[in-house]
């Protein structure tokens, strides 16, 4: 049976288009069930069928809280198998995260715990980093501090900007998300007690991508 997926994004939605390019050349057996959004102008909504579009302006709710319970309804009624935030640029509140807990994920654009939050490319630049990268983590309440299932590296360039080395993430964080996707659709690894279970065995640090064969090892 293949997996269903829900997608929650604000923005232009490459790594969306990824899984669905993956599932349409037969690399990754799911569906996209929803697409859901906090910008009803994001891009990333108009790569899937109006029937699987959801969105709606935070500022149109009382209060935070309001609006997680909506988007929480509406995803709830999609009956995903994962939720994965793919540039999701709100921060998920804490009944929100209680209520899809160990099927919520997401991806981040730096080598986690390193940079966590918004400008993550600058503050690689600025910190000296040698080498920067992606990683997908469960999520929790606190920003980019759930458990990390999976990194991609990338070198850092003397010369970089920040948007030559964020180009160079994207690129690595493409088939990251589907590799880590393969793994948990398939139901090889989930998340145990905040610990990553892989094949059956604990892991104390996260998948590496080898960018070579796109495989976790
Ligand atoms: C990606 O770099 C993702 O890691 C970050 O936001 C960006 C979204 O890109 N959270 P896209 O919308 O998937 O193209």
């Amino acid at each position: 049976m293949s997996a269903r997926l829900a997608v929650l994004a604000s923005g232009r939605g490459s790594n969306l288009q990824a899984i669905l390019d993956a599932i349409e050349a037969g690399q990754l057996s799911a569906r996209v069930v929803g697409v859901f959004s906090d910008r009803p102008d994001a891009p990333a909504l108009q790569r899937v069928p109006a029937a699987q579009r959801w969105s709606a302006r935070p500022a149109a709710f009382a209060s935070r809280a309001d609006f997680d319970a909506a988007l929480a309804d509406a995803v709830a009624q999609a009956r995903p198998d994962w939720i994965v935030c793919a540039g999701y640029m709100r921060i998920l509140g804490a009944p929100f995260v209680a209520r899809f807990a160990g099927t919520l994920i997401n991806i981040h654009p730096s080598l986690l715990p390193r940079h966590k939050g918004l400008h993550t490319h600058a503050a690689a630049l600025q910190a000296g980093d040698a080498e920067h990268g992606a990683s997908v983590h469960f999520v929790v309440p606190a920003l980019d501090a759930g458990t990390v299932l999976a990194q991609a590296r990338v070198p850092v360039h003397s010369d970089d900007t920040p948007e030559r080395l964020a180009a160079r993430v994207l690129g690595v964080e493409h088939p990251l998300l589907i590799a880590a996707l393969q793994l948990l659709t398939s139901g090889r690894a989930a998340e145990r007690e905040g610990s990553i279970v892989v094949d059956g065995h604990p892991r104390f640090s996260p998948l590496t991508l080898d960018s070579a064969t796109g495989v976790l090892v």
